[in-house]
């Protein structure tokens, strides 16, 4: 993904919130899940369910154990430093 240096606001996260441009923030990080989307093995409607927003709760809803981490990390876009309560 390309990186935005400097962090990713709750604006900038909400502009990116369909199947063709998603972003989600999870733990603190936000990850363009973009090309990942085709191999969620939830499906894609259910992982756009966090587009341009917080998809933590949900993430820890259905699978708290999966390694995001290592999954993601070529998806990395940036640090989150915006209001999470903006993009619920
Ligand atoms: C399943 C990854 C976000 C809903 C899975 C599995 C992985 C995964 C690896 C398989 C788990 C297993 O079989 O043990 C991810 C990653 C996410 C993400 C990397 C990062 C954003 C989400 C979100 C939702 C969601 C936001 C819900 C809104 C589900 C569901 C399944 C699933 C319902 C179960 C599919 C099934 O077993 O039938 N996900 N997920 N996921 N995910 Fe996600």
């Amino acid at each position: 993904a390309k990186r935005v240096s400097g962090g990713v606001d709750h604006v900038e996260l909400m502009k990116h919130n369909t199947k063709d441009d998603c972003w989600v923030h999870l733990f603190g990080i936000v990850y363009d899940v973009t090309k990942y989307l085709d191999f969620h093995p939830g499906g894609i409607p259910e992982l756009l369910r966090g587009a341009g927003r917080d998809a933590t709760p949900l993430f820890n809803q259905y699978h708290a154990w999966v390694n995001y981490e290592s999954m993601l990390k070529a998806c990395v876009v940036g640090p989150f430093i915006g209001d999470l309560t903006k993009c619920e």
